[in-house]
């Protein structure tokens, strides 16, 4: 099956009604509201091809990052949206965007108790860049995801 068809379309507007779906990405109300307006927020949209010409299925905030990379700060697909190949497409649409910004590299972060996001972000071709040793400690509230306390912030790169 051919990619699906993701658009980025910018928010120039009010940012705070995606802080609900930002929440999916990360679980820190302060630290979503900490970074919601830095960088572009995106939202993103698919041609499903049912009778809506594109339909809002995720967002993503990009932030530009160390001297020449973008960074996917956080991603969200709206849950009936996941694990159908659009967040590969998203992926794919987001390099797209930054290779045509001249940005050589995209980076993104995600906790080491996330193993499905870690196998997501492999699987679209992201690989291992680093660790940042006790990142989530400093979170307000610990971070648990199925049982599993996160601590560490494992990065990911992609060369564009
Ligand atoms: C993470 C997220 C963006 C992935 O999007 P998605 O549409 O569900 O993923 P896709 O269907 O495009 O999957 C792409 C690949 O990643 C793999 N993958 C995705 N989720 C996975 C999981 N939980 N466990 C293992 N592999 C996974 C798929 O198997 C697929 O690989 P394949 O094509 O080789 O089979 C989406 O699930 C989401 O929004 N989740 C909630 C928010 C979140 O966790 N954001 C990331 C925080 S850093």
């Amino acid at each position: 099956m051919p990619d699906p068809l993701i658009t980025l379309r910018r928010v120039d507007g009010d940012r705070g009604a995606f802080i609900p779906l930002l929440l999916e990405a990360d679980e820190s109300e302060p630290m979503v509201r900490g970074y919601l307006e830095a960088g572009e927020l995106f939202e993103l949209t698919a041609d499903l091809g049912g009778p809506a010409a594109a339909e809002a299925v995720g967002a993503v905030l990009l932030t530009p990052t160390e001297p020449d990379a973008l960074e996917i700060k956080n991603i969200a697909l709206r849950a009936e949206h996941r694990g159908r190949g659009l967040g590969r497409a998203a992926i794919g649409a987001i390099a797209t965007e930054a290779r045509s910004r001249g940005a050589p590299r995209l980076v993104v972060g995600t906790a080491d108790s996330s193993a499905g996001t870690i196998a997501f972000y492999r699987a679209c071709g992201f690989r291992d860049s680093g660790r940042l040793e006790g990142f989530f400690d400093a979170y307000p509230e610990p971070v648990i995801e199925d049982g599993v306390q996160a601590h560490d912030m494992i990065l990911f790169e992609m060369l564009l």
